[in-house]
Parts: C-alpha cells; sequence; structure tokens
C-alpha cells in the first residue's frame, strides 16, 4: 500500500499526487522541531490520563515509545518519510506503528495547536540561548575595553575625526546597544512563553481537557509561577505575532552587529590600522598572496540582508491572512529558524573574534594625539573666560584657518597668533592640548572622561558576572516535562 498521512485516511480515496506532497511537505525543515515535539505530546497524553481518557499503561507505553523514537532521531537512526507531510504526522504514525495506543494522542488535539506549541517551545530555548551568547559578546567588548583602559582614539562623526574618546568608550556603545537587544528579547520571551494547546484547530474541544495541566507540565508560567495560557482558541492557532517580534528583535540586532563589523573592516585598514585579528580569525585571498581579510567582520555585516528580509517575509506572510490556521503558516518556520541560527552564529563569532584581537596601541595614540580633535576644547576654554560660545566657536574656527594656512597643526600656533585672532586667549591657551587633562575634564554620567569610564567598565563587569552568575535567561525558562508520580 502506498502510504498516505493519517490525515487523509476515510475522507480520502488515496494519497497526494507526488508534486502536490513535494509542494506541500514541511519535514524537511520542521523536522528539527522533533524534541519539542516529543515533549509536547508527552505532556498531552500526561493531560489526557489525567482525565480518564488514556489508561496509566497506555501513558507508559506512549511515554516510552515517543522516548525511544527520539533516541534513535537524536542517533541519526530514524528514517523521516516525505510523504508524512511533517514532524507531526511522522512522529504519531511512527508512535503508533509501535504502540497502538497512539492512535488516542491526537486527542483533542490539532496540528494547528500543536505547531503553534512546538514553535513557542522551540523559540523560548532559541531566546534563552541568544540572550547567554549576547552576554559572551558584551563580556569579549568589555574584555577588549579592559585591557587596553588608557588607548584614546579620535571618536568620528561623518567618519571625520570629531573629538577623543577612550577606546573603552566606544567599545561599551555596542554593550549599551546589545543590552537594548536583550532587553528586547527578554520582553518577546514574555509573550513566546504562552501555551496554545487545547485550541484544537480552531475551537477547542468538547472534551474536558485539563490545559492548565499541560502549560504547567511544559513550563508555560511567568515568574510567579501563574500558568499562561491563550484566552482565545482562533487567535491561539493563527497568531504568529511572537515570530515577528523575534525576528524585528532579531534585526535589530543584526544591523548593530553590522555597525560593530563595520567599525571593525575600517579600524583593521591599513588605513586606521587600530586593530589587528589573528590569523585563524582571518581569511586570505586566493590570488594577492599579501591580504588577510576581515570575513568574518564582512558576513557580519552582510548576513543582515537576510535577516531583515526574514522579518519582511513573516509580515508579509501575516499581511491579510483570513482567520484562523492557513497553510500559508507553515512558511513562517524557515525564516524564523534562519533568524535565530544567522543572528546566533553571528553573535559567537563577533565575540570570538573579538576576543582574539590586538590593539595597536602607537596607531591609536598617533591618532589621538591630532590636537584638532580638541579645538571644541578651545572654544569652551574661551567660554570659561565668560565669552559666549557662539563668538568662541567662531575664534577658534579662525584659528584653526590660521594654522591650516601657515601648515602646522593647531597646537603649534604662538600665543600671538592665537592672540591676533582673539584677545581673550592667555598664556594657559596652549594647556588645553594636554591629552590626559582633557580627557580627565569630561566627567558627568554618558561622558568619555578618565574617571568615567572607568566606572562604566567596572559597573559592566559586575553586571556580566552577576549574570553570568544568574546564568543569564535560564530564569525565563521553567521546564519542562517532569511527569508528576501522581500522574505516571
Ligand atoms: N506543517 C504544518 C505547518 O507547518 C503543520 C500544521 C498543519 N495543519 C494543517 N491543518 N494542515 O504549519
Amino acid at each position: 500500500m502506498k502510504s498516505s498521512p493519517v490525515s487523509r485516511s476515510g475522507r480520502f480515496a488515496g494519497g497526494p499526487a507526488a508534486e502536490v506532497a513535494q509542494f506541500t511537505e514541511s519535514i524537511s525543515f520542521d523536522w528539527r522541531l522533533w524534541q519539542q515535539d516529543i515533549q509536547g505530546s508527552i505532556a498531552h497524553a500526561t493531560m489526557l490520563r489525567s482525565i480518564g481518557v488514556l489508561t496509566r499503561s497506555e501513558l507508559g507505553a506512549i511515554t516510552r515509545g515517543l522516548k525511544q523514537i527520539g533516541g534513535e532521531i537524536a542517533a541519526g537512526k530514524f528514517a523521516w518519510k516525505p510523504e508524512l507531510e511533517d514532524v507531526h504526522m511522522n512522529l504519531e504514525s511512527e508512535l503508533t506503528r509501535r504502540v497502538p495506543a497512539g492512535a488516542k494522542l491526537h486527542t483533542g488535539r490539532s496540528r494547528n495547536d500543536q505547531v503553534a506549541l512546538d514553535m513557542r517551545l522551540w523559540l523560548r530555548e532559541q531566546i534563552t540561548a541568544l540572550l547567554g551568547d549576547l552576554a559572551s559578546l558584551q563580556r569579549a567588548l568589555v574584555a577588549l575595553g579592559e585591557g587596553h583602559a588608557d588607548v584614546i582614539i579620535p571618536g568620528y562623526t561623518h567618519l571625520q575625526r570629531a573629538q577623543p574618546v577612550y577606546l573603552a568608550h566606544h567599545l561599551l556603545a555596542y554593550v549599551e546597544m546589545l543590552e537594548r537587544d536583550c532587553a528586547r528579547l527578554r520582553d518577546c520571551h514574555s509573550r513566546v512563553n504562552v501555551c496554545p494547546l487545547g485550541s484544537g484547530a480552531i475551537a477547542g474541544s468538547t472534551l474536558p481537557l485539563d490545559r492548565e495541566l499541560v502549560a504547567r507540565l511544559l513550563g508555560f508560567v511567568d515568574a510567579h509561577r501563574r500558568v499562561r495560557l491563550t484566552q482565545n482558541s482562533m487567535d491561539a492557532v493563527s497568531d504568529r505575532d511572537f515570530m515577528i517580534e523575534f525576528a524585528a528583535a532579531g534585526a535589530l540586532l543584526a544591523v548593530h552587529l553590522s555597525r560593530l563589523a563595520e567599525d571593525v573592516i575600517l579600524w583593521v585598514s591599513a588605513e586606521f590600522n587600530y586593530l589587528k585579528i589573528a590569523d585563524a580569525y582571518t581569511t586570505g585571498s586566493s590570488l594577492m598572496p599579501q591580504k588577510k581579510n576581515p570575513d568574518i567582520a564582512e558576513l557580519a555585516r552582510g548576513k543582515t540582508g537576510r535577516v531583515v528580509g526574514n522579518l519582511m517575509a513573516l509580515l508579509t506572510l501575516l499581511k491579510g491572512l483570513p482567520m484562523t490556521y492557513n497553510r500559508d503558516l507553515q512558511e513562517d518556520k524557515e525564516r524564523l529558524f534562519d533568524t535565530a541560527d544567522t543572528v546566533r552564529a553571528t553573535t559567537r563569532l563577533m565575540a570570538a573574534m573579538l576576543r582574539n584581537t590586538t590593539v595597536n596601541r602607537a596607531a591609536c595614540a598617533r591618532a589621538a594625539s591630532d590636537p584638532a580633535l580638541l579645538a571644541t576644547d578651545l572654544a569652551d576654554y574661551l567660554v570659561l573666560k565668560g565669552m559666549p560660545f557662539r563668538q568662541a566657536h567662531h575664534a577658534v574656527g579662525a584659528a584653526v584657518a590660521l594654522a591650516e594656512k601657515s601648515g602646522r597643526p593647531l597646537n603649534q600656533l604662538t600665543l600671538a597668533e592665537l592672540q591676533s585672532v582673539d584677545q581673550a586667549f592667555g598664556r594657559d591657551a596652549l594647556g588645553v592640548f594636554d591629552l590626559p587633562r582633557a580627557m580627565a575634564k569630561r566627567n558627568f554620567p554618558g561622558a568619555p572622561g578618565t574617571k568615567e569610564v572607568a566606572k562604566q567598565l567596572a559597573r559592566w563587569r559586575r553586571q556580566l558576572e552577576q549574570d553570568d552568575l544568574n546564568e543569564r535567561g535560564s530564569g525565563l525558562d521553567r521546564a519542562l516535562v517532569r511527569i508528576p508520580p501522581s500522574q505516571r
């Protein structure tokens, strides 16, 4: 007999045409939900036992059967059947082949609430793991800053030298960005962490399903251990907002990573030469023997395109979709998987690359010694002498022009020359160009001053160590399926 999916028996005379099966299957990508599917099925079966649909021995047989199948999948010994469409039917039909009671497992359940459940379970784990990856990247940035706490570089606006900053200050800017990404992911997690099971295909069930028990078994509880259930069966089977939120948080994270990547790419160029990436984290050219390319950073920058694209694809997928489940929704998986895979790999690789990057102190010092970076400090000097800032800005601008015309750096002008521009310049004016002193002066919250940057480095070090102890993110998940003895 040609094998045909369980969903067609009874109503249909035979299996689908081969090209239909090929067009509609999802097993080629949703097989990776097998752990979540098994987890969900064990919880569902446990509940069915508690309401008397399964006997104790049937539950035992189903649980053992699912675990056995899980073991085979993990060992790579399970043969997935494309003609069974998806992961849900592959597992159910194999279970039923081995265990007759498997035929009772789908009681009060549809693939519509099942797939929503699997995706929520899967995404919950991915978010937790990604939070861990992000913490590692933040630590790598803090470590690079701490290891070069005295290094000063030009800060840039318009990619033109602007004002001096500590390298650590520049790196901590990314730590701040990533922290906002973490906050968005935690917020997203709170909406992922809601149990849809019991919604059935669209309209729940006439059977007295105990949704709360299933949700508790699967760890769908909030920080106060209050159970979290979807409140509308139609919304529950058609909602993909939680995926879009993740895709959006992922897209913004990818944008952040691309900016960090771009800074690295610029800084390892001969023109900047601030950083050097270890050989193991760079690649060569097939033609030019001298080349050492920052490919990790370039790919991090490049992969942003697909992650942003995944968000657009998901938004477009949902646009105008009528209630409730439509097969269109099967298209959500590859986009979501790709976003999670891509941002996680990129985050990890960027961290590894940074841990294997050294700072060229001499090149940084040379660039930071450009006295023009302190032109604004010179204007501030005049302000402290009582001059309105606009007038001070004009006077320093004239001094810069004079220095440029005479082919000298700004700090090489004589006092007489400065005074020819404006009488307010005194003998102490040139003291402004003492870089360590200039850096000591920038001292309030958020400023790139010596004390403030040290404070920020210490704050982040403490916070990230704390998170490490709390195993950042793990507090989010309260999993999973330890079947209470009373239910066994
Ligand atoms: N493979 C399907 C998906 O990914 C599972 C749900 C199928 N439901 C259905 N009514 N055909 O969305």
